[in-house]
Parts: C-alpha cells; structure tokens; sequence
C-alpha cells in the first residue's frame, strides 16, 4: 500500500494531500491510487506470464467505469454477474472476448445482452440455467460459449459468507456429478461447452486450498477429454486475500509458482477472476471527524462516514486500519469509530485504540478499495459519495457525490390514491 504515506505529518496518496483534497471535494469520498491499481494488475500478470492467461477483474469489487478502464488499457478482462456489470464492462471499453459472466440466477435477459456482447464464456451454475441459455441462444441463433462452475468441496478457511466451494455452498454443480452435467450440455443444440470454472471463497490467505480444489479440477479435465468433451479454458475464479491487519496472503507469485505445475501441460487458457487483490489496498474511505463523544464506559468518534459508505466492519466485522490524515502526534485513546446512522451496528472500528482526533480531523480507512463503494446504499437517505482517482498530482472525480435530488429520482407520490 506505498502509495498511501505519510509526508511528515500528513498523509498522501501519491503525491496529492488527503487534507487538501479534502478541501476541495468535500468529504466523505474513496480515493484511489492509479499507481497502485496498474502495479497490482502487472503483478498478477507478469506471476503467470509464462502460462496463457486473461485476467478478468471481478467488477463487483469495484466497478466504477474509471477503474474498469484501467485494468481494459492494461489488457484485462471483466468477470461479471449481472447485466448491470455488463452493461458497465462494456461502456468502460473491456473486451467482450475478455468477459465472463458468472451467478447463480441469470435472467433470461441478461443472457441474451451478454450473447449479443458476445462475451468470452458464460459460467453456469445449474441445469436449469443451462437449459435456459440454451433456449435463449437458439431464439438468437447463435451458440453459447460455456463452462461449468464446479464445487470441488474444499474449505476455503475463510468467512462463511464468502466462502463458496463447499458442498453446503448454493454455488456450481457437485464435481462428483460434473461429468454426468457436461454430458447433458454438450447434448444441447446451442451450447459449445468451452471451459471450466471454481472458485471457492475470497479473502484466502494460503495457497493450500487453491491446490486442492484445482488437482481435482485437473483430474476432472482429464476426465472430460477421456470422454471426448475439450476444455479450452480453464477458469480459476479469485479469491487471493490481501492485508487489512495482519495477515500475510501469499503474493501472487506464490500462487503462481503453486498452480503452474499442476496446469502448464494441459493445454489451456488460465482465466483468473481476482476482485480484493487487485483493488483493495488501492483504495481508502476518507471521512470527517464530527464530534468525540468520551464516555466513561465507552468513547466514540463520530464521523461523517457510515455503515452505507463502507458495510465491511459492520457486516463481516472487518478491520479497516483508521490513519489520521494529519497527525497531531498528540494523546491516544480506546474509541469505537462509528457514523450518522441510527442503530448500534453502524460502526467503522470497534475499541480500536486510535490518536485523539479533534472535530474536522480528517480520517483514512484503508484497504477499502474493494466491496467498499459498490456496497455502499442510501440507508437513512444519506446520498452515495464520491470517488477520486489519483494519479501522480493530479486528481480526477470519478463519481460525483450523489445529490439530494438523486436521492429521490424516480420516486413519485401518486395521485388519488
Ligand atoms: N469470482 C467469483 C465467481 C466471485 O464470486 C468472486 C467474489 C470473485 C471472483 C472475486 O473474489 P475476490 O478476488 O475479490 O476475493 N463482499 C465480500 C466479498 C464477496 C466476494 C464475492 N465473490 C467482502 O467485502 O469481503
């Protein structure tokens, strides 16, 4: 994360001040590195060089037009789950070749703009799925490019609401049935099975289950060309963790030197679908103190941020490091930094033993580049914030602050009700 740091006292992203920024735009607003988004994407890249790959970001982690546009210019892809993901890859000029689109509940129209695209594979989930792209391919004319999403039944050893390969898990089709499921796809008129596809949780800080489940999906591969069905892709979903505190996921490197081996002769395109890695610690929610209230029990510090800003503390109970953006090098305390909204869940850190800010002391929760704005919502109508783009010394705004008319476009009271 070099590229949020301290100059002195003060902190920067790159070589723009968060204080002055701040200034300019008001607060609470995300800001992103460029530096550090492009550094992450070549990162990943360059570890899998020597196998053919296409990185396909996973926009749910950020999916702001800006930053697709970044990792399209580096030459990624996009991983989408909904026609809205599509219709964003698209406007942010990624390649359709370059997307796949994945979810468990795809609707008939979504399909049918992302057959129009002409996207890269669809990522199926379920026999009914299958059937009903199927149709819809055949009332276009054309062929669906597919693969299976398969559930190789690995403990990915993180949250359980984003761990997703396990037997329990509403996600894929059970590997033990994965023939049996190619079978029946390869006998529908519209569908060209073309790869396959895992991914078992996110946030993972080993690379051991990432071997796991991809040895059973190689000897899966094997199995379905014994049984005369080709694999062209094979899809390794994302999942790599990142550090918030003090985890040490493995670099990118790492997975690679693991999964190389076990891939480089079967003869497929690597597609990799990373969200967090690449985002993540790219990006920072900067918020305004407002007040302190110091309690005997409890203190807290309540700033113009909130759970709808940023739903990670309060959803998973995630750690989101808080800096000061000037530093007073003065007292420190024990407070919960929480925001605005009305109920107790609304909180940013929890006894999170901090420097005493000052009301107008402006505040930086790291690592919120990823499922930080795209979780975002207008609970207690509090209008989403902006998003900046930093790059060297200059600064873009991404994403204007949502207006009080925005709040409510779309809304009407009827007549004669
Ligand atoms: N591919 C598929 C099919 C996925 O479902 C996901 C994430 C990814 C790729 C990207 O995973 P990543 O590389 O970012 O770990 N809101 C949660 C994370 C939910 C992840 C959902 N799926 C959070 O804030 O931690």
């Amino acid at each position: 994360m070099n590229d949020f740091i301290y100059r002195g006292n003060e902190l920067y992203c790159e070589e723009v001040s968060l204080a002055d920024l701040a200034k300019k735009v008001g607060t609470p607003f995300y800001a992103y590195s460029a530096a550090t988004l492009r550094n992450h994407f070549k990162a990943f890249d360059q570890a899998f060089a020597e196998v053919p790959h296409v990185i396909c970001f996973a926009v749910k982690a950020n999916s702001n037009l800006a930053v697709l546009n970044l990792f399209a210019k580096e030459g990624g892809g996009a991983d989408i789950v909904s026609g809205g993901e599509l219709f964003r890859a698209l406007k942010a000029g990624v390649d359709p070749k370059k997307i796949v689109y994945a979810g468990v509940g795809k609707k008939r129209e979504e399909i049918e703009a992302a057959l129009k695209a002409g996207v890269m594979m669809f990522n199926i989930e379920s026999v009914q799925e299958m059937e009903a792209i199927n149709d819809v391919a055949g009332s276009l004319g054309v062929k669906a490019p597919v693969a299976l999403r398969v559930n190789p039944d690995v403990d990915p050893k993180t949250h359980p609401y984003v761990s997703t390969g396990l037997k329990k898990s509403k996600f894929g089709v059970p590997i033990d049935r994965a023939v049996e499921f190619y079978k029946a796809a390869t006998d529908l008129p519209h569908i060209e099975v073309v790869g396959i596809h895992k991914h078992i949780g996110s946030q993972l800080t080993e690379v051991g289950p990432f071997v796991d489940a991809l040895e059973k999906i190689v000897a899966l591969v094997k199995d379905l060309r014994d049984s005369g069905i080709n694999i062209k892709y094979l899809d390794v979903g994302g999942g790599l963790g990142i550090t918030y505190k003090e985890e040490e996921p493995p670099h990118p490197r790492d997975l690679a030197a693991a999964i190389i081996p076990l891939v480089k002769d079967l003869g497929c395109t690597l597609v990799f679908e990373p969200g967090r890695v690449l985002v993540g610690n790219a990006g920072a929610l900067v918020t305004k103190t407002l007040y302190l209230k110091k309690g005997e029990e409890k203190s807290f510090v309540v700033v113009d941020a909130a759970m709808n800003d940023l739903a990670r503390p309060s959803l998973y109970g995630s750690y989101h490091e808080c800096r000061p953006v000037q530093k007073r090098n003065g007292g420190r305390f024990m407070a919960d930094v929480v925001g605005p909204i009305c109920e107790s869940g609304d909180f940013l850190a929890k006894d999170r033993d901090m420097e005493e800010p000052a009301p107008g002391d402006i505040l930086a929760f790291m690592s919120a580049g990823a499922y930080g704005f795209t979780m975002s919502s207008n609970y207690n109508s509090r209008p989403r914030v902006a998003e900046i783009l930093i790059s060297k010394d200059r600064y873009f705004v991404i994403k204007e602050r949502e207006t009080l008319d925005d709040l409510i476009r779309g809304e009407h009271i009827p007549d004669n009700y």
